[in-house]
């Protein structure tokens, strides 16, 4: 049983993940649906606890009925995306219009950290779903638990759909990835390296700031880009040759094509209509460090950006004390505050 369940009533507790993609999403078509494949490292100490009270509605009505608390504090800039999201998963669980729910939910990074929550966040929330679902139907497979969360949360957030299992995810559809689909996230069924189920990422927090434009328009806008085709087929070859180097652990190649997605999607914003810059002075300063380091060190470091300001540097387990270092001495300077993160490879979400 996945719930502590008290008749129809209960209360469920997840922790979810963030992820980092390595090859990006940017772009998609309604419902959800994105243009091209995506993989990410999923992490494991930024995440969201979610818990959800449930009990049946007292009386019968249409609306959902729920409370969302972040932080112990009820938040009312949360719901209208919570409402949103029920509207889009009630045809798959209808049984969310008869129970009254009570959202907590926290993070463990610090709050408008400029982390994106939203992966973490939606994907907590649907597996607390598919956990009351799953005390209605007991029988459900963990392959088809999993596979519905992720499909729940996808609904929520695209990345969000990549935060439910570890260590690399892949969403959307590639000829050459077994049962990847568009509609959910799944595991990384190919060979992979010893090298990268011990990746560290440091997440350097360059602006906490409220982003200028969100992900939800910047998909919007891939729609009618003028290099969008170019950059959907860019997504596809890399995957290729992803599968080859996550297989063979040949990191020079591997930093090669990490560091070419994030500079292709931030690109891609350059490019829009109407163009944006999510990149800050210390975000080029930090990438250019990066280069110089890597170079005069040897080391395997390299850097990605999701849709901010922030730099995720990337490295393996190896040289953690080399690039820790490094950060300490060249690049906590360029950090809103001095905050960095230090996370690393992750299994995936967890039920408490
Ligand atoms: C740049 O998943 O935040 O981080 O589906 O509109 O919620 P929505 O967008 P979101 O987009 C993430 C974009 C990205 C790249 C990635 O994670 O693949």
């Amino acid at each position: 049983m996945n719930t502590k369940d008290t008749g129809a009533s209960g209360s469920v507790t997840w922790q979810s993940p963030s992820n980092i993609a390595l090859i990006k999403y940017w772009g998609k078509t309604d419902p959800q649906i994105p243009k091209n494949v995506s993989i990410s490292f999923t992490l494991s100490n930024c995440n969201t606890q979610t818990t959800v009270k449930y009990r049946p509605k007292s009386s019968i009505s249409e609306d959902f009925d729920f409370k969302i608390f972040f932080d112990q504090k009820e938040n009312q800039s949360f719901r209208r995306k919570i409402e949103q999201f029920f509207e889009r998963v009630v045809p798959y669980i209808p049984f969310i219009r008869n129970y009254e729910f009570e959202i907590h939910t926290g993070n463990s990074f610090p709050h408008s950290s400029g982390i994106a929550s939203s992966a973490s966040g939606m994907s907590a929330l649907a597996l607390c779903l598919m956990s009351i679902q799953k005390s209605m139907d007991p029988h459900l497979s963990e392959i088809d638990f999993n596979q519905k969360a992720s499909f729940l949360a996808r609904l929520g957030s695209g990345s969000a759909a990549r935060s439910i299992e570890g260590p690399l995810v892949v969403w959307g559809q590639h000829h050459s990835i077994f049962k990847s689909s568009n509609l959910y996230g799944t595991k990384y069924s190919g060979e992979i390296h010893d090298v990268f189920t011990s990746f560290q990422d440091t997440i350097l927090l360059v602006d906490k700031g409220e982003k200028k434009v969100s992900s939800t328009l910047g998909h919007k806008l891939m729609l009618g880009h003028p290099f969008a085709e170019s950059r959907f087929e860019q997504a596809k070859d890399n995957m290729n040759r992803l599968i080859a180097i996550l297989k063979n652990g040949e990191l020079d190649s591997f930093i090669d094509i990490i560091e070419r997605e994030a500079l292709s999607l931030h690109a891609m914003m350059m490019t829009s209509d109407p163009y944006f810059i999510l990149m800050k002075p210390n975000t080029l300063e930090i990438i250019n460090r990066i280069w110089n380091f890597r170079e005069l060190s040897g080391c395997h470091i390299c850097f990605t950006l999701d849709a901010g300001a922030n730099v995720h540097v990337l490295y393996p387990d190896k040289d953690k004390k080399a690039v820790r270092d490094f950060i300490d001495k060249e690049l906590v300077q360029f950090c809103q505050n001095g905050q960095f993160i230090h996370d690393n490879v992750g299994n995936g979400a967890k039920l408490l």
